[in-house]
């Protein structure tokens, strides 16, 4: 809509390749691949790559049944030979722990699924080597903000000299928009990484699903859709 509102013919626009918070680590050992439902878009790319490569991968694709899962017959003709398929409705469901038991030194695994799966591969993960798990969320965890739970904060943009009040009832990103700082966004759910902004001072509430626990550590950015101030103040590079 607004490339058709704005753009004329003559315009040079200037464009940066797209970002991706859900990358294939080339360089590993071996890889798990695991897919559910409508998950198996973004593992199927990986897999494709992974055979490409000549990588030693195995791909788990768990769904409710066979007559609902997406491309199951590129996937079967494609990868048959890496694939074990968890169809619901025939009794065999993907036990995580097995599956994983065994990961090689080296080993990432890389995920694409519904919450609890997402969940549960959490858990297990937080015995292996950081790096070692990729997930791609497609839902967010509901009420982000809960203003009767949260705290206003002041932010200050060390590059544009402004100083800014985030009410308890709004986002970063809210408050950044109101006061005609162009931030970009998309998913406003903390799923997709295109609202970060890098944080020069002052301790981050992470709320995202982007961000891995090594990057969170580092707190020096955040995404402004959800995450907010854990104390009074946050200084941001804008
Ligand atoms: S807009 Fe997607 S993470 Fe903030």
């Amino acid at each position: 809509m607004y490339f058709h509102d704005t753009v004329k013919p003559g315009d040079i626009l200037h464009i940066a390749g797209p970002k991706n918070h859900f990358h294939l680590d080339e360089t590993a050992a071996r890889y798990t691949l695991i897919a559910g439902g409508i998950g198996i878009t973004p593992i199927i790319a990986m897999a494709d790559r992974l055979k490409a490569l000549g990588k030693p991968y195995v791909l788990h694709y768990c769904g409710a049944g066979r007559r609902t899962m997406a491309f199951l017959e590129r996937v079967e003709r494609d990868h048959g030979a890496a694939l074990t398929l968890h169809a619901s409705d025939e009794g065999c469901r993907l036990d995580l722990s097995s599956a994983l038991s065994s990961l090689a030194e080296g080993e990432q695994v890389y995920a694409c699924g519904p919450e609890r799966l997402l969940e549960a591969l959490g858990s297990l993960a937080e015995k292996w080597p950081e790096g070692t798990l990729h997930v791609e969320h497609f839902t967010a965890r509901s009420n982000i903000l809960d203003p009767e739970n949260e705290h206003a904060f002041e932010v200050v943009l060390a590059d544009s000299d402004l100083t800014l009040q985030v009410g308890n009832h709004q986002t970063l990103l809210e408050a950044l928009t109101a006061a005609g700082v162009d931030v970009p966004s998309d998913c406003c759910e903390g799923l997709c990484g295109t609202c970060e902004v890098a944080v020069t001072e002052g301790h981050i509430d992470h709320r995202d699903l982007v961000l891995s626990r090594t990057e969170r550590d580092a707190n020096d950015r955040m995404m402004a859709c959800c995450s907010r101030a854990a104390g009074k103040r946050l200084t941001l590079a804008l």
